[in-house]
């Protein structure tokens, strides 16, 4: 998908997907997003409020429920200081046959500056990128089952805050691979940051024909996929998008395919488990090792208003791209 991320000038434009961003980019978003972190006198993480945007609009515009992207975004926003707007897709006149580009005519008529758009269809953000005036700046926040880029860049930097360096890196994602816009924006991401395996772990049904090709192992077999990894990303069945019956029960699949303590001893000692949520217990993870000891789960979700602010202000171009 073509991408048109980038001004004349080269700067960051729109921020549509991981796919063809080079690796200096990426580490730059990634320091950004650290220096808007700061830790309290008693180690806690937060996040800085910075004058960035201010004077700007956000709006979000959310097709498809959310429930971290959307409000991590909004807090994002505000911690630039933007003015943001939760546009309620439901409540508005698109129930009245309004077409998508006249929403967006009459939203860039409020003085938007900045759309960020999840939308069930893979390639609406590039979509919408393309029919905004020029000082429209558009940011992915996940289309269909293509690319969620801002998830894959807060599960990175959640990696570095913990591993340090990716290089020596195995990392395992394990489960609907074949739906999941998140495992395609990790994948790229991961192979760009230069990780030293990445394996993609589920049933044949949900694994990619041709997963080779965006430079991930596949594998069939939970343990064997597990073992000695450094990273265990955890992915949910997206039975939403599933056109026919690709598995078998919850229970059995749970059997197979979900993380439990007995498969993490399979791991490297130190594992990280990640998951981008949300979270099925019981069907793809064990209650146990989503409040385990190796997870970082909740540390993803404080991630990604760094991440997003980091996203957002170098779209603009307040923060250097
Ligand atoms: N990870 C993620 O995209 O979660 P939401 O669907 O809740 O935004």
């Amino acid at each position: 998908m073509k991408t048109m991320q980038f001004n004349e000038a080269g700067r960051l434009q729109h921020f549509l997907g991981i796919e063809g961003i080079k690796r200096p980019l990426l580490m730059k978003i990634l320091q950004v997003a650290q220096s808007f972190v700061s830790s309290t006198e008693d180690g806690q993480q937060t996040v800085r409020k910075v004058p960035l945007l201010r004077g700007k609009t956000v709006m979000n515009l959310f097709f498809e429920n959310s429930t971290r992207t959307r409000t991590t975004f909004e807090i994002a926003a505000k911690r630039l200081s933007a003015d943001v707007i939760n546009f309620n897709i439901n409540a508005s006149s698109t129930s009245k046959g309004e077409s998508l580009t006249d929403t967006l005519h009459n939203l860039e008529a409020m003085y938007a500056d900045m759309f960020v758009v999840r939308h069930t269809a893979s390639g609406a953000a590039h979509f919408i990128a393309r029919h905004v005036k020029p000082h429209v700046h558009i940011v992915n926040a996940g289309d269909g089952s293509h690319e969620h880029p801002t998830q894959a860049l807060l599960d990175a930097l959640t990696i570095q805050q913990v591993k340090g360096e990716f290089a020596p890196l195995r990392v395992a994602i394990v489960g609907d691979i074949l739906h999941s816009r998140v495992a395609r924006s990790l994948i790229f991401a991961l192979n760009i940051l230069g990780v030293s395996e990445i394996r993609a772990v589920g049933p044949k049904t949900l694994l990619p024909r041709h997963i080779e090709t965006l430079g991930a192992h596949p594998y069939t077999n939970l343990k064997a996929g597990v073992t000695d990894v450094d990273v265990v990303v955890m992915l949910r069945l997206q039975r939403e998008r599933m056109q026919s019956a690709l598995l078998p029960s919850e229970h059995e699949y749970f059997q197979q395919y979900g993380l439990t303590e007995a498969v993490l001893e399979y791991a490297a000692p130190d594992v990280t488990v990640m998951h981008p949520g949300p979270i099925n217990r019981g069907v793809e993870i064990a209650s146990s090792v989503v409040d385990g000891s190796h997870s970082v789960i909740l540390q993803q979700v404080s991630n990604g208003i760094a991440v997003r602010m980091a996203v957002m202000a170098m779209s603009m171009g307040v923060a250097l791209s």
